[in-house]
């Protein structure tokens, strides 16, 4: 099968319908459950968005205040992931490992034997996107010396996460504003950590196991891990005052600057335009609008150069620059930035892993080999020391 055709990244593939979201990335158009994203993200609140994910549909005010009532009774962690948090914590083991380790341990105490069947795992689904900010916070407060804080059942979900993270009483333009950014990112076709999800689910394992892998997947920089850095780069500049010095140097050391290019949006990502205006609402409520204006004119000048620098490939802002911005604004320690998108994001992997679960084939893409062929066995101790090119790393 030597002339297999390669499709690195399995860019350009499809390999699953859905009906939880769609990305025109010529256009730069996201719809999430049928809504432009522009409609949803700055209206709903997150319950409203996780239930039109799991049911294809807006709630009903009654559906919607017992999903609401459903989620918060589900936001207490066992004895035993709070022991595993604190641990995490006490060793400064990143975020976003603990919220790994946390989730992996999630069913204890609830069930040992997840249901791998849609109806059944659907309360596995919401128990999953409950707890989720539990443990960023348990964790968090761990990591700052302090009492975790326990859930409040009154609060919505995103007023509940900052609750948790601080102890304060939530400012209702932060919870607005996290609130905007856990509907604008909650779900994006089919994404590489959206892929693992799915991709464990077809092999009919659980849902506790395919929102692990997500996790891990989420992690890296290339995904989920970009808004920490985009954060440090913009402090620095705002510091240093000298945003051309810094994109030329970035550029000409060949770098990468964090926040900008997608594979998929040739345009500005349209979440991008969701979160500044969200940012520059909380920033003009806040009195603070210097540092938004530094941040757009840093945008600008950015954009062009990465035209200039890579004039065959469109280089536009994608979701992460703006995150940063929003997260920042609204509180979010800088650690827990990718922690934050896992909030969010669990409400979409957890409806495709139900979406994989009631049209299931297990994922099994082909791969090409170009290893040898016909290799002669040679018994131990008459091996050369140099007879495969990897043998001397051991
Ligand atoms: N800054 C500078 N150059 C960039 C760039 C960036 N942010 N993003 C892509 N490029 C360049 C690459 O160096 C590459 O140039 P080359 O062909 O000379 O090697 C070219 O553009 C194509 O990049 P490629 O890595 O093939 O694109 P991709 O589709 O695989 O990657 C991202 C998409 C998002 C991983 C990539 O744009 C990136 O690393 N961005 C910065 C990290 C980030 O913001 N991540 C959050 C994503 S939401």
């Amino acid at each position: 099968m030597a002339d297999r055709e390669l499709h690195r990244g399995l860019e350009g593939i499809a390999v699953a319908e859905t009906r939880l979201s769609s990305i025109d990335g010529e256009r730069g158009e996201l719809v999430i459950g049928g809504f432009p994203v522009e409609g949803l993200a700055t209206r709903a609140t997150y319950e409203e968005s996780v239930f039109l994910l799991l049911n294809d549909r807006l709630p009903t005010a009654a559906e919607l205040d017992s999903f609401r009532t459903e989620l918060a009774g589900y936001r207490t962690l066992s004895e035993e992931v709070e022991q595993v948090l604190r641990r995490a914590a006490r060793e400064n083991v990143d975020a976003m490992d603990a919220l790994r380790m946390g989730v992996a341990a999630a069913n204890l105490g609830v069930d040992a034997t997840e249901p791998t069947e849609p109806t059944e795992a659907r309360e596995y689904a919401k128990r999953l996107v409950s707890v989720i900010p539990t443990i960023v916070a348990t964790y968090w407060r761990y990591r700052s010396g302090d009492a975790p804080v326990e859930p409040r059942e009154d609060l919505g979900h995103a007023a509940n996460y900052l609750y948790m993270l601080s102890g304060d009483e939530p400012d209702p333009a932060a919870v607005r504003g996290l609130e905007t950014y856990l509907n604008t990112v909650v779900d994006h076709g089919l994404n590489a950590s959206t892929f693992v999800a799915r991709s464990i689910t077809s092999s009919e394992s659980d849902l506790v196991s395919a929102v692990t892998g997500a996790v891990g997947s989420l992690k890296g920089p290339l995904h989920g891990g970009a808004p920490g850095p985009v954060l440090e780069m913009l402090l620095t500049v705002y510091e240093s005052g000298d945003p051309e010095g810094y994109l030329q140097e970035t550029l000409d050391a060949g770098e990468r600057l964090m926040g900008f290019g997608h594979r998929v949006y040739r345009t500005r990502d349209p979440r991008a335009t969701v979160l500044s205006g969200a940012a520059e609402r909380f920033y003009a409520d806040a009195g603070d609008e210097a540092f938004f204006d530094f941040v757009e004119g840093f945008e600008a000048r950015a954009v062009s150069r990465l035209a200039e620098h890579k004039p065959d490939r469109p280089l536009e802002t994608n979701v992460e620059f703006y995150t940063a911005v929003l997260l920042y604004g609204v509180g979010i320690p800088r650690e827990l930035f990718t922690a934050t998108f896992a909030v969010s994001r669990v409400g979409g992997w957890v409806a495709h892993c139900l979406e994989q679960m009631a049209d299931n084939r297990i994922v099994r893409p082909l791969s090409v080999y170009v290893g040898d062929r016909g290799r002669t066995w040679t018994p131990v101790d008459e091996r050369e020391a140099t007879n495969s090119p990897k043998a001397s790393t051991e």
